[in-house]
């Protein structure tokens, strides 16, 4: 079938991407990516995902219009809780670290309100990339079909990388998920969970120079053998 990545490079290369190019990506190969993505695991096969694409010019139409809702000062409601509502030390530790470690390389200090807001608007632009995805889910849905949706948004991740391609999930449009619903007509029965940019990652910009680190095994396993 021609592979030309080991799965290990796939997971090993990804990470979030905070700058793409503005290269269009060939519609065939969005395509496969979802079509493969879509041999995603699920309990009881129900494949709950539904994904919607915004490429060309849907793609603008949907980042200026959250923007202008921003500079509108329109607040919109999230739909479920992005966080835990109290962070304990140590998660709150692991968000400050990404956060002040692409706030350093962007050149943002500490308490600059304004430049970490210039920063996060990007995100409504998919930081640039030309393919803009909002991943959504039955409101009917359990908790159980949200894994379901989470492992299927990793294997777009994984297989993107298989084209040459990076991402970035985005939470940041169920924030907006008001004005994502209007511009891309999704029913009130779906739930936005999160955007994901898709292009070809700027490799060169700075954002992308942030490599994020992990808690070692010892930290989250525990072995029962005996
Ligand atoms: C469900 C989900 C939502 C995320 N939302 C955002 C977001 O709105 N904006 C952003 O810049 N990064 C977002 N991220 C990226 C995380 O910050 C990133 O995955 C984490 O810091 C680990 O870095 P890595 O992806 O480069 O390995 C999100 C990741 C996930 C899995």
């Amino acid at each position: 079938m021609g592979y030309t990545m080991k799965v290990s490079e796939a997971v090993l290369t990804r990470r979030s991407m905070r700058a793409f190019k503005p290269d269009p990506v060939p519609r065939q190969i969005v395509e496969w990516i979802i079509t493969t993505a879509s041999r995603a695991a699920s309990n009881g096969n129900l494949q709950p995902w539904k994904l919607h694409v915004a490429m060309g010019t849907a793609r603008q139409r949907l980042s200026q219009a959250i923007l202008a809702a921003i500079d509108a000062g329109e607040a919109d409601t999230r739909e479920y809780e992005v966080y835990p509502r109290a962070f304990t030390p140590e998660y709150d530790r692991r968000r400050k670290t990404v956060g002040k470690q692409l706030y350093t390389l962007l050149g943002v200090p500490r308490g600059d309100a304004a430049g970490m807001a210039r920063q996060f608007r990007k995100n409504y632009e998919f930081f640039g990339a030309p393919v803009g995805m909002i991943l959504c889910v039955d409101r009917e849905m359990g908790d159980g079909q949200w894994i379901d949706c989470g492992i299927f948004l990793d294997q777009l991740m994984l297989l993107a990388r298989e084209k040459g391609l990076h991402t970035c999930p985005q939470a940041a449009f169920s924030r907006y998920q008001r004005v994502v619903r209007r511009e891309l007509g999704i029913p009130d029965e779906e739930v936005v969970i999160c955007g994901l940019a898709l292009g070809y990652a700027d490799v060169g910009e700075v954002p992308n120079n942030l490599w994020t680190e992990r808690v070692s095994l010892a930290d989250f396993t525990r072995w029962h053998d005996r």
